[in-house]
């Protein structure tokens, strides 16, 4: 192992790697091979490299128990949403999934049938929103007792691990569905709102021209036993940003609309005042592999 050179320093390093575990092998040789493969193409200068080294630097120092900038790259790059679609391939008509992202937390409070998710001051001030629906299988058959968690930003773009004048746990909460598979809770119609861009993944969007705008959503993960478990958004149907979603999670079957209603009897039904946003829409679980509740 002397003289080695770009011929043949890829296979040198292979060399050395012998893992016990076959797969963490499979893995660390596919990389070496990639990360070698990227160098030789572009002919990475040594500024180019320490430039990559400092960027990566700056990524892990800005990361907190709060945020998570190597979530946000991953995201950025298109690669949570590759893993994603790797591995959650809908087999059997499945509702499709999408990003987790970084602002999910444990602890969301459990909230009964129709409960308003909001705790701010955007529980008055916000365009409120009836979310409800079913959560079924394949076959159409409801599951009862489906945990969803819920999450979104507040209609002026934040979540409230980001802003200090939000309420903690504002715009959460855990839901069960009913005898049916009907799920149902109030809301504010959420906006489009900015990922963290005052980092390096900012700096690399600024770059490469690109704006840091996701559409306006609501998050979902679901979870049933004897169900593959779920996480998943509805997006507001119309929004600007949907053709160019920051992280690429936007899929068709996702998008919904977020209409005006104003029939009096709908609202009553509801407890609220005409008129009102009203989204309705189903939560397909494929059967598999049981899925740990979320609430334990
Ligand atoms: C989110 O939707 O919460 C999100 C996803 C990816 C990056 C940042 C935020
Ligand atoms: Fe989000």
């Amino acid at each position: 192992m002397r003289d080695l050179n770009e011929t043949n320093v890829t296979e040198a390093v292979l060399g050395q790697m012998h893992a016990s575990d076959p797969r963490l092998q499979t893995l660390l040789e596919s990389l070496v091979r990639h990360l070698h493969a990227f160098v030789r193409e572009v002919e990475v200068t040594e500024d180019e490299w320490l430039g990559a080294i400092r960027f990566l630097t700056a990524v892990g120092q800005i990361s907190d128990d709060k945020r998570q900038e190597f979530i946000l790259l991953s995201d950025v790059l298109g690669v949570s949403i590759l893993v994603d679609a790797i591995n959650h391939r809908k087999l059997s008509g499945g509702t499709e999934s999408t990003v987790t992202g970084p602002f999910w937390v444990s602890g969301a409070p459990e909230m009964a049938h129709g409960a308003m998710i909001a705790r701010g001051e955007e529980a008055v001030a916000g365009e409120i929103t009836s979310v409800h629906g079913r959560v079924i299988d394949e076959e159409g058959r409801p599951i009862e007792g489906a945990v969803l968690d819920v999450w979104q930003a507040s209609p002026a773009g934040m979540y409230d691990v980001q802003d200090p004048d939000q309420p903690e746990m504002n715009l959460r909460g855990i839901f069960r569905s009913g005898e049916g598979g009907e799920f149902w809770f109030k809301t504010v119609k959420p906006a489009a709102y900015p990922i963290p861009d005052d980092g390096p993944v900012g700096e690399l969007l600024k770059a490469t021209g690109r704006h840091p705008m996701r559409p306006a959503h609501i998050h979902f993960m679901v979870r049933a036993p004897g169900y593959k478990p779920l996480t998943t958004h509805i997006f507001v149907e119309g929004d600007p940003y949907l053709e160019s979603d920051a992280v690429f999670g936007v899929k068709d079957s996702l998008v919904v609309n977020f209409d005006w209603n104003h029939s009096k009897d709908e609202a009553a039904r509801f407890g609220l005042e005409a008129p009102f946003i009203d989204v309705a829409f189903e939560i397909v679980l494929e059967s598999g592999r049981k899925g740990p509740g979320i609430t334990g």
